[in-house]
């Protein structure tokens, strides 16, 4: 594996890329890598001859009063489990090389994908996450970008970004990856003591349970989304931020609930925001 640390190396090595002809996926990440993100590796190396994954915790998607600062980075041990799993190209730029106006004059906007639930308890997260995905796109030029279903409405959003503006990208999402009691993998997890890790588990049972009771024959958003809000509610030292019935496309909140729609559901843990969604 080679780490590649400026955009202008960057750009480089994708030229002597594409001049073998070779085809490139993109992984892009915050580091402090887990399982979920190495399996996202797997999808990349199934799909394209050359992988690319990107380590940047992108200021831009943190709000002021969120966890920029003490987001886990954990660089070396990343870089050995990345190479260890097939990364070609490591791209670790720095703030100052992605944000040399520190922070930029254009920025691109989630319109209605972005707007409820996490983007209703996030502000500008998601015009964040874009901005960055969108100049990484535009670095490394990709034939694919592998995302996790774990973040589905960052998955939407950048779906819909790369149809509404023409990126020739294609968007791959790989299922979450769970640890073996259900809880989503998550580089958050790791600030949970084992008391909290027990309290976020109930979202992802929660969820589970919704998926049961549609399994069981019941449409209705409203009973499904009751389902689940009886099993956060109870819980002392759990605050559910939100639980809804959605369009995994269009992130709206359907009545009806069809195959493929999701539920979605944020809480939060001490001072740890957890989230996590099943598809039906
Ligand atoms: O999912 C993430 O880790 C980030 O939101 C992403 C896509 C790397 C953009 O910073």
């Amino acid at each position: 594996m080679k780490s590649v640390g400026t955009i202008d190396e960057m750009r480089h090595v994708i030229a002597g890329v594409r001049a073998k002809g070779k085809s490139i996926s993109f992984v892009p990440t915050m580091g402090a890598l887990h399982e979920g993100h190495l399996t996202l590796i797997d999808e990349a190396k199934r799909v394209a001859d050359s992988v690319v994954m990107s380590i940047f915790v992108n200021p831009l998607q943190f709000g002021p009063s969120e966890d920029f600062d003490r987001y886990p980075r954990t660089l070396d041990d990343d870089a050995k489990l990345a190479s260890k799993r097939g990364v070609d190209f490591l791209f670790t730029p720095t703030r100052e090389d992605m944000y040399p106006e520190h922070a930029p004059v254009v920025i691109v906007h989630p319109g209605s994908v972005g707007k409820e639930w996490e983007g209703a308890v996030r502000p500008r997260h998601f015009e964040g996450v874009l901005t960055v995905v969108a100049k990484l796109f535009h670095i490394i030029m990709p034939d694919v970008a592998v995302f996790g279903q774990k973040d589905l409405q960052q998955a939407a959003a950048v779906k819909a970004m790369v149809r509404d503006l023409n990126f020739p990208v294609g968007i791959l999402v790989a299922p979450t990856v769970r640890e073996d009691d259900g809880l989503a993998m998550s580089s958050r997890n790791r600030y949970l003591s084992p008391k909290d890790r027990e309290l976020g588990l109930i979202l992802s049972k929660a969820l589970f349970a919704m998926r049961d009771a549609f399994g069981r024959g019941e449409r209705r958003a409203s009973a499904l989304e009751a389902t689940g809000w009886r099993m956060l509610e109870r819980v002392a030292g759990l605050t559910p931020r939100y639980l809804a019935a959605v369009n995994a496309d269009t992130f709206q909140r359907v009545n009806n609930v069809r195959h493929g729609d999701a539920a979605v559901g944020a809480v939060r843990v001490g001072e740890t925001r957890l989230i996590d969604n099943i598809i039906f």
